[in-house]
């Protein structure tokens, strides 16, 4: 089994590229079905999730050139079967999901089996389904695979979500791109990348207007055809590396990306006292003298992403003193990695949705686990940043998410390699 491993305690410096973002770049992958064309998809991060999505699409009967080069992927769905995604990869992540959206707008029937992903507690798909059910789809999810059909074939609908959902949104959006007439989404999740997949479809030849609004029209169009499209930077893996910045107290540029997207996270780390510079596609983080203890609450875009919550909850631990508040408002479970933290000497206590992190202005090496993804991320920071060394196990969570981490960090100065490297 690989680990990383980290010496902590030096101050990173440097220059970091961004990927494209994982979670625009699963669903447009998955959207490309809808085409019956070839499309080809520039900027994609050569992350687990992106190779096992290429792995069921090609099973499915895509035909697919990679160029990881370039990280530019073409991919003709012409000759997709529907019905025949595996289900040992479809389980082994959240966004294959997106499969029953597009298999419904294209065929209009779905199999596919109830998706993975990181274990936040119970994570229903009951508004995936309903939005189905509203387009004419009668669905079912009881034998571990998602099915539906619609006999009549899918139409338009008002659908209004009763939660803020980017899963649902985004499937809502595949399935409904060729009902006929107007398909009108209320309470539709605003997230940057939802607006990435609606200027992909529309580059196919959808009619999608309103994404990044709470309320999305999409004219129904006959075909789609195949285009080339790029993916927007990762705003989390941007995110991650700023919240790395401050916590080793150095002095990173953050580039390929788009500022506007990481508003609330440059907002919180100027109220914790770290300089951020803001430019055209780029930011630098700076460490100035101390981190103070602030409290956040994890929302929807605009808000503070709940991706964002373990690597800031870890930062908060590095604050001078005081105590700080983290709740997630996203998701009822994302605590698992405190135990984690705990282990480097984190003084943190859970209360509902909260965490209570109380600053100590260090954490000391360990050996640790990535209990998810972001948890992951999560505990490179917290070693990044620890007196001694920090080994961490379970890295595939974070391989399913972030494009060459270790090689990224070492770029900057980080003394981190993984375990194979030895
Ligand atoms: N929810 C329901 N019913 C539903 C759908 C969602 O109750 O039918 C609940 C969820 O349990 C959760 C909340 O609604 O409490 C929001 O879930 P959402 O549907 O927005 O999340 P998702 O689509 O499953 C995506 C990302 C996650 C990210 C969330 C929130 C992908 C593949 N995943 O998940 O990303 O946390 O949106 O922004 O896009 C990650 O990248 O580390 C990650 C977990």
């Amino acid at each position: 089994m690989e680990k990383i491993i980290i010496k902590g305690g030096k101050p990173l410096k440097g220059t970091i590229e961004i990927s494209g973002m994982k979670n625009a770049a699963l669903p447009i992958l998955i959207g490309s079905i809808l085409t019956e064309d070839k499309c080809e998809i520039e900027n994609l991060p050569d992350i687990d999730d992106v190779r096992i999505t290429l792995s069921i699409l090609s099973q499915m009967g895509a035909v697919i050139e990679e160029n990881w080069q370039e990280n530019t992927v073409t991919i003709d769905t012409t000759k997709i079967k529907c019905g025949s995604a595996p289900s040992e990869l479809v389980r082994q992540m959240r966004a294959s999901y997106y499969i029953a959206g597009a298999e419904l707008g294209r065929f209009g029937r779905t199999s596919v089996g109830c998706p993975g992903g990181c274990d936040f507690g119970e994570r229903p798909i009951d508004q995936h389904l309903k939005a189905f059910e509203a387009i004419g789809a009668f669905v079912d999810s009881s034998n571990g695979l998602i099915e539906g059909e619609a006999p009549g074939g899918i139409h338009n609908t008002e659908f209004c979500f009763d939660i803020n959902t980017v899963g649902g949104t985004i499937n809502l959006m595949l399935a409904a791109v060729k009902a006929p007439g107007l398909t009108v989404i209320e309470n539709a999740a605003r997230e940057p990348h939802i607006v990435d997949l609606a200027n992909f479809l529309n580059t196919c030849g959808a009619n999608i207007s309103g994404a990044g609004t709470d309320t999305i029209k999409i004219k129904g169009v006959e075909k789609l055809y195949g285009c080339t499209y790029t993916i927007i930077p990762d705003m989390i893996e941007a995110g991650t590396f700023m919240v790395a910045a401050a916590a080793t107290k150095g002095d990173v540029v953050i580039d390929n990306i788009i500022p506007k997207h990481l508003e609330s996270i440059t907002q919180k780390l100027r109220q914790i006292g770290v300089e951020v510079i803001e430019n055209d596609e780029s930011v630098e983080v700076k460490y100035r003298d101390g981190l103070k203890a602030i409290s956040l609450r994890a929302l929807p875009y605009p808000g503070f992403p709940t991706d964002m919550q373990p690597q800031m909850c870890t930062l908060m631990c590095l604050a001078d003193k005081g105590l700080s508040i983290i709740t997630d408002g996203v998701y009822n479970n994302r605590f698992k990695y405190v135990t984690q933290l705990k282990k480097m000497g984190a003084d943190i206590h859970i209360n509902e949705r909260s965490a209570i992190v109380s600053g100590h202005g260090k954490l000391s090496g360990s050996s640790v686990k990535a209990v998810d993804l972001r948890a992951g991320a999560a505990m490179i920071i917290a070693g990044l940043a620890a007196d001694g060394v920090t080994e961490i196990e379970d890295i595939h969570h974070i391989e399913r998410g972030y494009s060459d981490i270790v090689g990224k960090l070492r770029g900057v100065g980080a003394d981190i390699l993984k375990a194979d490297e030895v």
